[in-house]
């Protein structure tokens, strides 16, 4: 695969680096994006019946449901190439912040896969924008439930308050945690280079980071399957699967040193 000169060479010299990522990174995994036409949960689904707050109060046990089988997909599934190639690429940059929209916990998942095979431990943000599919808090008082019980026929209940649980994810409507967003825009507005993966960047405000970065003069790269509004304004347009574009971008910025 051939990357332009100028990109590499960007590479080779930057020191922070932010990414941002998007269902994209996981649909090699096996994981469906919300956007895509024919396969994307959004085709089948209506986001009102299923991800926003009134949903929920309106039919708790469906919303509880879908979520639940969203969770037991994603325990099924691997990180791909794309999240190990990030795992890899946070390794190679002095300072390195990684924010996902993603809720599968698949980059902490690749983050231990490399850690246990690399001799360089590095700890470095894993923001998550929109929660994660693997927490469940109370709806009504916000307490983190540790344990429940999925095989109930109803929507499991807070053992504090008796209110009903919920999924700890972001809903349409709802803010995003303040915090993950604070140093997501921090992040954002301070790094040299910006990558934007497999997200239609659509959504905000995770879709105006890759602007807050071009504004304060870092170089915006994306790597998607399609083009997207980003497209056209980011420094570097990289169409194709993530899951091969990044380890193939990755080893040929920071080539691997040959083994004696
Ligand atoms: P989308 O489904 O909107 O966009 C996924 C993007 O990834 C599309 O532009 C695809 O073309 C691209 N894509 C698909 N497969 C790819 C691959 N193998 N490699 C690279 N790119 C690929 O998903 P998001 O942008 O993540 O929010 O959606 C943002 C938010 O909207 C989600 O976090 C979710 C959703 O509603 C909430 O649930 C709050």
């Amino acid at each position: 695969m051939a990357f332009p000169l100028d990109l590499i060479s960007v590479l080779r010299h930057v020191e922070r680096v932010t990414v941002l990522t998007g269902a994209g990174v996981s649909q090699e995994s096996g994981l469906r994006t919300f956007r895509d036409s024919q396969t994307g949960l959004w085709a089948q689904y209506r986001p009102t019946d299923l991800a926003t707050p009134q949903a929920f109060a309106r039919d708790p046990k469906l919303v509880w449901d879908w979520y639940a089988m969203r969770r037991d997909k994603v325990r099924t599934v691997e990180p791909n190439p794309a999240h190990l190639a990030l795992a890899r690429m946070a390794r190679l940059v002095s300072d390195f912040c990684l924010v996902t929209q993603n809720v599968d916990g698949l980059h902490q998942k690749a983050e231990a896969i490399v850690a246990g095979s690399s001799l360089l431990q590095r700890a470095y943000p894993i923001i998550e924008l929109h929660g994660n599919l693997a927490r469940v808090r109370c709806a009504s008082c916000g307490q983190p439930a540790e344990t429940w019980d999925e095989s109930d026929q109803d929507v499991p209940c807070c053992a504090f308050c008796g209110g009903l649980l919920r999924p700890d994810v972001v809903w349409f409507g709802e803010a995003l945690p303040r915090q993950a967003l604070e140093q997501a825009v921090e992040a954002a507005r301070t790094c040299q280079v910006f990558f934007s993966v497999g997200t239609s960047g659509v959504v905000q405000p995770a879709a105006s980071l890759a602007y807050a970065a071009r504004n304060r003069g870092a170089v915006v790269v994306e790597v998607n399957a399609e083009p997207t509004p980003l497209s056209e304004k980011a420094d570097f347009a990289l169409q194709g699967k993530a899951g091969e574009v990044l380890p193939a971008l990755v080893e040929a910025a920071w080539p691997t040193p040959p083994s004696r």
